[in-house]
């Protein structure tokens, strides 16, 4: 569960950490009727995460600041259409904010950066301008920015339906997993480029009832590995979209196989649309151990690399 109330410091910041996400199953089913994509889920909180500084701005504008170069601050940035949405839906528009944001997590990479920074946008100002919202209109406000916001606030192990906004939390009885990660910096996906090539290849074979569609939740909420521990039964690790991307995108298909040839993973995947894959291991022990005896190999494939546990919450006022 997140932590989404908290208070105010001596000089008037409000303090929010945003976590990073990674698939253990993705699953295309097929389209609906208002042009996104009907999924079937498992997504994961990693403990990889941008922190957010909020602070009151009496003129009443939003403004945002990173740390990076390489993101835009402008309106199309996440962040600000959060701080927006927020705004309108309390209906003061005199409310203003400066954001500073610490970027830690890669930018177009599979790993929710941006719509975990928009939960936790939701969250620091619902704090930060006194505004009350209960989670059930956060989490509202969180669907209309995005599909993934609401697991991004929410947090932990989730089953995502419909597009990804429909949560059902997991109660997994292991959490001792560890996640070995990595991503070429020069490279990034488009998530849209990412749907549509999934529908240009495989739109024939969609399925097209809510009877198939439900049945194929049945057989995800049902699944053994759900339950058991890593070491009884390991998450087989499951991704449509990764058929589609890494054929066209290389650094994909070279962090896959420099992946799989490392010893003691449970198993490899791209996450979400790509480009991050990550490795699974049992335990943080034996993937830091894998992690440091590698920096070489990653570096030579021209990878940047990141080992860290899973995460148990979302978004987590500070
Ligand atoms: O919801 P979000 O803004 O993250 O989605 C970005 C894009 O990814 C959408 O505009 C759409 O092209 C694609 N998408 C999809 N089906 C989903 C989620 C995203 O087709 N369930």
């Amino acid at each position: 569960m997140s932590n989404i109330k908290g208070s105010i410091d001596t000089a008037g910041v409000l303090k929010v950490k945003a976590l990073a996400k990674i698939n253990l199953h993705l699953e295309v089913l097929g389209l609906r009727s208002d042009g996104f994509h009907e999924l079937a889920m498992v997504m994961q909180s990693i403990d990889l995460s941008d922190r957010l500084e909020f602070k009151n701005n009496k003129g009443g504008d939003i403004k945002l600041t990173c740390d990076s170069q390489s993101l835009a601050t402008d309106d199309d940035n996440l962040i600000i259409k959060a701080a927006q949405l927020l705004r309108s839906h309390s209906g003061q528009m005199n409310l203003g904010a400066v954001i500073h944001l610490q970027k830690n997590i890669p930018i177009g990479a599979g790993l929710a950066g941006g719509s975990s920074d928009g939960a936790a946008t939701l969250v620091g100002l619902n704090n930060l301008w006194s505004l009350g919202l209960p989670y059930e209109d956060l989490e509202k406000l969180a669907s209309e920015l995005g599909s993934d916001v609401p697991f991004c606030l929410a947090g932990g192990t989730q089953l995502c339906f419909g597009r990804g906004e429909r949560l059902e939390p997991l109660t997994r009885n292991d959490n001792s997993m560890a996640v070995l990660l990595v991503k070429d910096p020069l490279v990034s996906v488009s998530t849209p480029w990412a749907y549509n090539r999934c529908k240009e290849i495989n739109g024939g074979k969609y399925l097209d009832s809510e009877h198939d569609f439900e049945y194929r939740r049945k057989t995800l909420r049902d699944a053994a590995w759900l339950r058991e521990p890593c070491k009884k039964l390991p998450p087989p690790l499951y991704n449509d979209l990764q058929f589609v991307v890494a054929p066209e995108v290389p650094s994909v298909k070279r962090a896959l196989t420099l992946l799989s040839d490392l010893p003691g993973a449970i198993s490899v995947a791209m996450s979400g649309s790509g480009p991050s894959c990550f490795a699974l291991y049992p335990d943080l022990e034996s993937a830091k151990n894998i992690f440091e005896s590698h920096q070489v190999d990653f570096r030579e494939a021209g990878l940047d690399s990141w080992c860290c546990s899973l995460g148990f919450s979302g978004v987590m006022v500070e």
